[in-house]
């Protein structure tokens, strides 16, 4: 990787990666986007910053082709072959199936959602060793890229600033501890972008396994969470499962030491770039999306919902929630449209197929239940459409954002952010989100359906001055953290391990010497 700039060089590590590739009817790679909240978030970074390297995994069969084109899988983030910034890695298909769909996706995201319908899952059984072994090799394969990557070993003592990893969430939660034991010189983070599940749940999986986590990511100097709830858990699991002789936590400081060496336990919210997604939302392709979707709701109001078609975000109980309003405040019928987007993921899971045909079912049972010949109460949209998202979001009079658990919840920060008469915020206490909006938000439990119902009554009828002033300060919240500045708070987490007033602290210096 290059070197020598003021910033230093700078390492990204994700499961899912800047630009993706699809295979046309032609025969030809086209690259596009990467998709999700945690690829927006980085790219708006690394879109400015000419000093970092991005390492993440082909997804797809295209995106394997692609890589087979792109010496030493180099890309830049238009998806030019041998340009530089993307560093993306062929994992043998298998390997990274189990890694991606049984361990990633099926068990960590489970249990740190708290998903599981536990009389019948999870089930740890034959299979689960050998998938468990390529998530292993899976975290191996970016540790050892990394260490690559990250160019020469610096020796101890030498001036400047060392490399620094920067590795995403649950997929590489074993990366950490590979890359310090391959690459003691560089500097390593580890960020979840999910929850961490309470002791109580985390001890559902086999115990080495809890472990092994764990000691994945204290092999990191620095562990970062969306919101403090999520750090106390992970502290929480640290005591209760590696042990008082295991770790020690020591909550004033949030330091965790472990196989003598500490982590630095940090809390990194991550907002939204309001004046970059402001202007995205004036394009004209959204205004196009603003004009038909105005012309099909009329001048009634829009409760608003826009979701990854994912179990954790609670579609079902939105919808249901919706339906009792319908019931129990029957003046709103023919006065509110609900408009639900939410975008296919994670197909290849049975659960998430059979989810999103729920949601479709019950979308259905309201239009024919309620109904009329002029008035279609819901609008369920099930294709990835992100100008017709930011032009819901623009014409939201209320935003409904209900899920079970969730890291953060980015749609509550960006609506609010967007909106053009202000919107009112239902949002779920389970939300990341609600430790820096639950002031101006209507807070509801995610399970209640009708106190959610009762909730999008209040928000409807809320008198516009209160909505606006509310939703502004909403927007004012949502943007305090912009990526840029999440993004340069755990850089500086990380350099703070260099700085002279750290000297003083003994469980440090093993550090300090690498
Ligand atoms: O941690 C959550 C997250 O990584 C989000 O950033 C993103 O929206 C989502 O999961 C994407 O999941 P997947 O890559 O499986 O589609």
């Amino acid at each position: 990787m290059s070197e020598g700039s003021a910033d230093g060089p700078v390492l990204i590590a994700s499961n899912r990666g800047p630009v993706s590739f699809r295979l046309g009817d032609d025969g030809r790679l086209s690259a596009r986007r990467g998709a999700g909240g945690l690829v927006s978030g980085l790219s708006s970074v690394t879109d400015h910053t000419s000093d970092a390297l991005w390492v993440c995994a082909a997804l797809s069969d295209a995106d394997r082709a692609a890589v087979r084109e792109a010496p030493g899988g180099r890309l830049g983030h238009d998806g030019t072959p041998g340009g530089s910034g993307v560093h993306m890695l062929d994992i043998p298909p298998a390997v990274f199936q189990r890694a991606y769909n049984a361990v990633a996706n099926s068990t960590l995201w489970f249990v740190h959602h708290m998903l599981y319908d536990t009389p019948n899952q999870p089930h740890f059984g034959i299979a689960f060793a050998r998938e468990w072994d390529s998530f292993r090799s899976y975290n191996r394969a970016f540790a050892e890229a990394l260490a690559q990557d990250a160019g020469p070993a610096r020796p101890p003592g030498q001036a400047g600033r060392p490399v620094r990893a920067l590795i995403q969430d649950y997929h590489l939660t074993l990366a950490p501890r590979m890359l310090a034991d391959l690459r003691p010189d560089v500097r390593v983070a580890h960020f979840s972008h999910t929850p961490w599940a309470p002791p109580a749940y985390y001890r559902m999986l086999p115990d080495a396994v809890g472990k092994e986590v764990l000691d994945g990511v204290l092999g990191a100097d620095h562990a970062g969470f969306l919101c403090q709830r999520w750090a106390d858990a992970f502290l929480d699991c640290c005591e209760a499962v590696l042990g008082p002789d295991g770790a020690q936590v020591d909550r004033a400081r949030q330091l965790v030491s472990y196989r003598g060496h500490v982590t630095g336990v940090g809390v990194h919210p991550l907002g939204v770039d309001a004046a970059e997604l402001s202007a995205r939302a004036a394009e004209p392709d959204v205004q196009a999306r603003l004009a038909s979707l105005a012309e099909a709701t009329g001048d009634r109001k829009l409760i608003v919902r826009i979701d990854r078609t994912e179990l954790s975000k609670n579609i079902v109980r939105g919808l249901a929630a919706y339906r009792e309003l319908l019931v129990a405040y029957p003046q709103w019928r023919e006065r509110v449209v609900h408009v639900a987007f939410a975008y296919p993921s994670r197909h290849d899971l049975p659960e998430y197929r059979e989810y999103t045909a729920r949601v479709q079912r019950l979308a259905r049972e309201i239009s024919e239940e309620f109904g009329t010949a002029d008035w279609d109460p819901l609008i369920l949209q099930v294709d990835d459409d992100y100008a017709r998202s930011l032009a819901a979001y623009r014409l939201a009079d209320v935003l409904l954002v209900n899920p079970i658990r969730d890291g953060m919840n980015l749609v509550a920060k960006e609506g609010p952010i967007l909106s053009d008469r202000g919107c009112a915020l239902v949002l779920s206490r389970e939300a990341g989100a609600a430790a820096e909006l639950s002031a101006d938000a209507l807070m509801i439990n995610p399970f209640d359906v009708s106190g959610t119902a009762q909730a999008l009554h209040e928000a409807l009828g809320m008198p516009d001055a209160e909505r606006e002033r509310r939703s502004r300060s909403l927007a004012r919240a949502g943007s305090a953290v912009p990526p840029a500045t999440w993004f340069a708070d755990q850089l500086a987490a990380l350099d703070r391990l260099d700085r002279p007033d750290e000297l003083d602290r003994p469980d440090r210096l093993d550090r300090l010497d690498r």
